[in-house]
């Protein structure tokens, strides 16, 4: 995948795999949409990447924060090339867990992949071109 000159979001990208996304995207000449739940640690993100990154916080299972994060990039950057959807809660549900455990993981874990999707992918097949990129467990597939 060629990045450099590219507009990418990664999500969950105040911590952990999507911190370290968001610093090679960058260090690869691509302008980031720092996007995390935990608004504080994305800008912290977006700060130390300089003018190439910008945070946005907000639960990127709300379609209107997905649709926030796309035009932030328009606006900024340029029409979205790469959509790193990176966000994701652990742990949890098993048989124990409640009804609105099992609620929250699907919205987070599923739904927000399949919302950024549908904003996104028309546009590209249009354009001829954008990657979409989970970040997924074998654990997943595992269970
Ligand atoms: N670390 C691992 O060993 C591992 C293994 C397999 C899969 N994963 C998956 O990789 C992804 C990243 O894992 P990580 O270890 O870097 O996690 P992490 O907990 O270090 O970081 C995840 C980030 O996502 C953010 N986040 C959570 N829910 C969100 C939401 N609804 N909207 C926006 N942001 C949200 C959190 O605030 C956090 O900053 C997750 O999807 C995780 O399930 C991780």
């Amino acid at each position: 995948m060629e990045i450099a000159g590219k507009v990418a979001i990664v999500t969950g990208a105040g911590a952990g795999i999507g911190a370290a996304l968001a610093y090679r995207l960058v260090a690869g000449d691509a302008r980031v949409v720092v996007a995390d739940l935990d608004g504080d640690s994305a800008a912290k993100v977006a700060a130390d990447l300089g003018d190439h990154a910008i945070a946005v916080g907000g639960d990127v299972a709300d379609e209107q924060v997905v649709a926030e994060l796309i035009a932030t990039a328009e606006r900024e950057f340029g029409p979205v090339d790469l959509y790193f959807a990176n966000a994701g809660i652990g742990g949890g549900p098993g048989l124990d867990s409640t009804e609105a455990q099992w609620a929250n993981t699907i919205e987070v874990n599923v739904m927000a992949h399949v919302r950024a999707a549908k904003l996104l992918v028309p546009g590209w097949l249009e354009r001829g071109s954008g990657y979409f990129v989970s970040t997924a467990s074998a654990a997943g597939l595992l269970t």
